[in-house]
């Protein structure tokens, strides 16, 4: 399997989807990463590894449609089977989300459908939750709306602040993403109707977790 991981920063998850990969226990490769932004540490940590690189600086460009187009060319160039959005922060055209349809995740640093958007760790502290984590899902055309693959889930502390609560998703999402890309690797995973199904799932119905405030 392919995988193209797109980056706007430090590129974490990117670097536990590299490690996962040079475990060589899967049959997965990252053929190439890609920036908009040209000084993002993720792409240091490509050529640290010898991945291949790409910046398509968005600035470049009047608007997203043709700043889209020149990234589906350059992952098209890549023969991609998975596209991996690792700390991308920027919003999707129709036409890149639709050109990768069942083949383009996302991981996002809240417990979805709660909290989409933007600064969601200061979301869930502001609504009280007990729980926040972090949501692996396909890309589609909405924000954050997309069928939900895999999730993590960590406690909300008394006296967090964004900071804190984004560490402590972060340190999970470093074992989710590789989770969901070896579940790829093995082609378990089915979208059907617009819901997810993974192929010979381990079913656990006494894992519960309970916290309070
Ligand atoms: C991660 O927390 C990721 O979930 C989040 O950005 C961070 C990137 O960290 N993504 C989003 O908020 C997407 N809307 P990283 O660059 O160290 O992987």
């Amino acid at each position: 399997m392919r995988i193209g991981v797109l980056v706007s920063g430090s590129g974490s998850n990117l670097q536990a989807i590299i490690d996962l990969c040079k475990r060589g226990d899967i049959a997965a490769e990252i053929v190439l990463v890609l920036s908009n932004v040209p000084t993002a540490y993720g792409l240091q940590r490509a050529k640290d590894n010898a991945i291949a690189t790409k910046v398509i600086d968005h600035k470049n460009y009047d608007n997203r449609e043709p700043f889209d187009k020149a990234m589906i060319e350059a992952l098209d160039d890549a023969r991609v089977d998975l596209v991996c959005l690792a700390g991308f922060m920027r919003l999707l055209t129709p036409t890149f989300v639709n050109h990768f349809t069942g083949r383009l995740i996302n991981i996002h640093p809240a417990l979805l459908p709660s909290f989409p958007g933007l600064h969601v760790q200061q979301q869930a502290i502001d609504a009280g939750a007990c729980f926040s984590g972090a949501t692996i899902h396909f890309v589609d055309e909405g924000m954050d709306t997309g069928a939900i693959i895999a999730q993590a889930v960590v406690p909300v502390l008394q006296g967090d602040d964004a900071d804190t609560l984004a560490a402590r998703i972060l340190k999970q999402e470093h074992r989710l993403y590789p989770m969901a890309v070896r579940l790829f690797s093995e082609n378990r995973v089915l979208l059907k109707n617009g819901r997810v199904e993974i192929v010979n799932c381990i079913q656990d119905d006494a894992a519960v977790i309970i916290s309070h405030k």
